[in-house]
């Protein structure tokens, strides 16, 4: 693989990449996230996991600014940017996300899927998007699916695309909610293969995910979040092998049966 899309992006002064700081988010008076506090260094993996229903994806969407917080801090690289004098927009495109279910323009070719945003957004010059797309492609190994159509994708390779798609811009921090939960069993293994394959490249990703043999093998550091906070967090061999508290261990019994 050539060289990651991450561009260089160590905060002024050392420190995380991402910084989340007593995040608060309630939904009316459903109070999901309650005070969450998260880092994640540069270059790392880091995993969230917990029962459905704890906000890992409302979590992941308040750090992509798809939903405001009520309370706290995100910080990406040193900056705010939750505050609400900065441009959402512009700190959304530092970041990639990707989400269970793909989000293809069904309508749209592959290479057009992964153009439309540079284009539209960024006003990257069409020749320019369209040699960026089909980089990002050959990343991913779909050089060859550039004019297919979503529905003649395999689950596994749409969902290849749709991360290419949110690489395209170079992404400082890349944001995944729980991507292979949607494939069929055998197609699993392609995605998270690839996801390996970026961090080899330097990429920093923070995802929620249900493959624990993932986590255990490629994780730097994995937060289990239970009653709006992390309750507990570690390397994976503590977390997943050794947790502390009884709401992990429950947590883990139940999901391995
Ligand atoms: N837009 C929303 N409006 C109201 N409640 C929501 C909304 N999004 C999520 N929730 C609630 O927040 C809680 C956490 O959901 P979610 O973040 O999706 O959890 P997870 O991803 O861990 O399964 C759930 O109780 C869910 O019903
Ligand atoms: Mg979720």
């Amino acid at each position: 693989m050539r060289r990651g899309p991450a561009a260089p992006a160590a905060p002024a002064g050392g420190g995380p990449l991402l910084r989340v700081q007593q995040v608060r988010k309630t939904f009316g008076t459903h109070v999901v996230l309650d005070g969450v506090d998260l880092d994640v260094e540069e270059h790392a993996v880091v995993v969230l996991i917990g029962a459905s229903g704890s906000g890992k994806s409302t979590l992941l969407r308040c750090i992509d600014l798809l939903e405001e917080i009520d309370d706290g801090v995100i910080e990406l690289a040193g900056t705010d940017i939750a505050d609400p004098r900065l441009d959402a927009d512009v700190q959304r495109a530092r970041m990639g996300m990707v989400f269970q279910q793909y989000n293809l323009f069904g309508h749209l070719r592959v290479i057009d899927n992964l153009t439309l945003a540079p284009r539209l957004v960024h006003k990257v010059p069409a020749d320019q998007a369209r040699a960026d797309a089909l980089a990002m492609l050959d990343r991913v190994g779909l050089a060859d699916k550039a004019r297919a159509f979503p529905d003649e994708l395999s689950g596994g390779q749409a969902q290849r695309v749709a991360i290419a798609r949110a690489l395209v811009g170079r992404p400082e921090l890349l944001l995944l909610d729980e991507v292979t939960s949607a494939l069929d069993p055998e197609l699993v293994g392609e995605v998270l293969t690839l996801l390996a394959e970026l961090k080899s490249t330097g990429l920093t990703m923070l995802l929620a995910t249900h493959e624990m043999a993932f986590a255990r093998e490629v994780a730097d550091e994995v937060c289990f979040l239970h009653a709006g906070r992390v309750h507990e967090r570690g390397t994976p061999a503590q977390v997943l092998s050794d947790p502390q508290r009884e709401r992990t261990q429950e947590f883990l019994r139940r999901i391995t049966g």
